[in-house]
């Protein structure tokens, strides 16, 4: 069976090269020639934990290759994967365009190329509004009409829910599987696809109306976002009243109706999906007459949260943020961390972006470091980086620095030898967005360590 993947980002990349692992002919494309020019080298662009191994061997299998005509992928594929991205317009929908044009790419193939024994299935896995499936259906159908063609084809909602840091094995083991679709051998086409990843959990697929599985998707997403931003107030109160929030959270976590995952409080959720699906989500309800107060809520403490950082810092230097005369002139600042969260290189709507932007309004002096973001953040980081250092050793980039702040929850950051950190730092400092360390064992130290939702310890001169 030979299928199409359109979009090789992180969710098209990883579809691509799971589907090719378990023995299908992938065709993928994309319209960025140099990262389909690396791809056929068997290097990854992105970042992610198995991907490059699993491309290498499917590549020199010869089942997968990669393209940047679409007409050349779609040449006897029975399902072609649209895994474009969706990112946030202005007014907080989400912006179709990319989904569009593909959908045009494909009602064009149509009409040069129309089926009429076995459909054409045009399954979404990029996150979409409720309504997606049946405006890619009439792309489709109004072009074929145009240019007076018959064209067999249906169009599937099949959202992605793989985690990044995790995506191989999320996607070859996933926690479901859901298909929106209308006719019931097109679901049964879709099965057999999947098959190979529910060997062991049929009870993981799910197959419902396209509307359903498109809001699926974005209810699962504003499901944990909520949690996430509950959690980050209860740990800001737990600070006000003296409580621990890892007490709380071990606690809370041991009621198997709420369970343990997603309880971690940290410094707002970032990346890619979450604030940009919350967002959608919200504006989808305004559209609908329906105000969607707990998200609104969410986002509202999320913006609140990704200011804890700086709020922190500006009380430890008794300085006002918002101070236009750079009041930390003279400070050096180590962050370690610049992904949106530990295990990726993604630093869409990372924290540590604005906390670079704000330190260096502030006239501070900043080195930060990350195993794998760097490249990405400074691209990522507007206007010019002169005083930003990138270190590649976390150690050395704490160096004569007046505070260290602890930003994405690398695994690594926790191994490291706070000795020589102190040896090397001017003051013992740190604020720990991801409460890495005890603050128990800091304190008998004589760091000054400020974490989230804990007690704080102070420096001991
Ligand atoms: N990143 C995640 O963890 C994740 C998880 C689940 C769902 N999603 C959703 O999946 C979608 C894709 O996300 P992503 O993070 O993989 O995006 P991405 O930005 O990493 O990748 C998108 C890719 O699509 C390509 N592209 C755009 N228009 C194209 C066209 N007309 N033809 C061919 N290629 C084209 C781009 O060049 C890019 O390589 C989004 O809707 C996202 O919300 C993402």
């Amino acid at each position: 069976m030979k299928i199409a993947v359109v979009g090789t980002g992180y969710v098209g990349l990883v579809t691509a090269v799971c589907f090719a692992h378990v023995g299908l002919e992938v065709a993928a494309v994309d319209k960025d020639a140099s990262k389909i020019e690396t791809l056929r080298l068997g290097k990854s662009p992105i970042y992610e934990p198995g991907l490059e191994d699993l491309l290498v061997s499917s590549l020199q299998g010869g089942r997968l290759s990669f393209h940047t005509q679409i007409g050349e992928a779609l040449e006897g594929t029975c399902v072609v994967f649209i895994c474009v991205g969706t990112p946030q317009a202005q007014d907080g929908q989400a912006n179709m365009k990319y989904v569009f044009q593909v959908a045009s790419e494909i009602s064009e193939y149509l009409a040069q190329n129309p089926r009429t024994i076995n459909s054409l299935i045009v399954a979404t896995k990029s996150t979409v509004p409720v309504g997606t499936a049946s405006k890619i259906h009439k792309i489709i159908e109004e072009h074929l009409i145009s240019k007076d063609v018959s064209s067999s084809f249906e169009v599937v909602s099949n959202p992605e829910f793989l985690k990044e840091g995790d995506a191989i094995s999320d996607f070859m083991n996933p926690d479901r599987v859901v298909v929106g679709c209308l006719s019931e051998e097109t679901q049964k086409i879709m099965h057999t696809l999947y098959a190979p990843f529910l060997k062991n959990n049929d009870g993981a697929w799910f197959s419902m109306k396209p509307e359903s599985s498109e809001l699926t998707k974005y209810a699962s997403n504003a499901m944990l976002a909520t949690r996430i931003s509950f959690m980050n107030e209860i740990a800001n109160l737990s600070e006000k009243v003296g409580a621990d929030i890892d007490d709380v959270k071990r606690a809370v976590g041991a009621d198997k109706r709420i369970g343990k995952s997603f309880l971690n409080p940290g410094p707002g959720f970032g990346g890619s999906c979450f604030p940009k699906d919350v967002s959608a989500l919200l504006t989808l309800g305004d559209q609908v007459g329906e105000d969607l107060k707990v998200l609104r809520a969410t986002l509202q403490a999320n913006q609140y949260q990704k200011k804890i950082l700086l709020k922190k810092i500006a009380k430890l230097f008794s300085i006002d943020p918002l101070d236009a005369s750079k009041p930390l002139l003279g400070r050096r600042i180590t962050l370690w961390g610049l992904a949106f969260k530990a295990n990726t290189d993604d630093v869409r709507e990372s924290v540590a972006l604005d906390l670079v932007g704000d330190l260096i309004r502030l006239g501070a002096k900043v080195a930060v470091h990350d195993y794998i973001a760097m490249e990405n953040f400074k691209r990522a980081l507007p206007g010019d980086n002169l005083s930003i250092i990138y270190e590649a050793d976390p150690i050395q980039a704490t160096k004569d620095s007046d505070l260290l702040v602890i930003v994405t929850e690398w695994a690594n950051y926790q191994k490291i030898n706070l000795e020589k950190v102190a040896r090397l730092m001017k003051y013992k400092q740190i604020i720990d967005a991801r409460n890495l360390f005890s603050p128990y064992e800091l304190a008998k130290a004589g760091w000054m360590y400020e974490s989230i939702g804990r007690p704080k310890t102070e420096m001991n001169l």
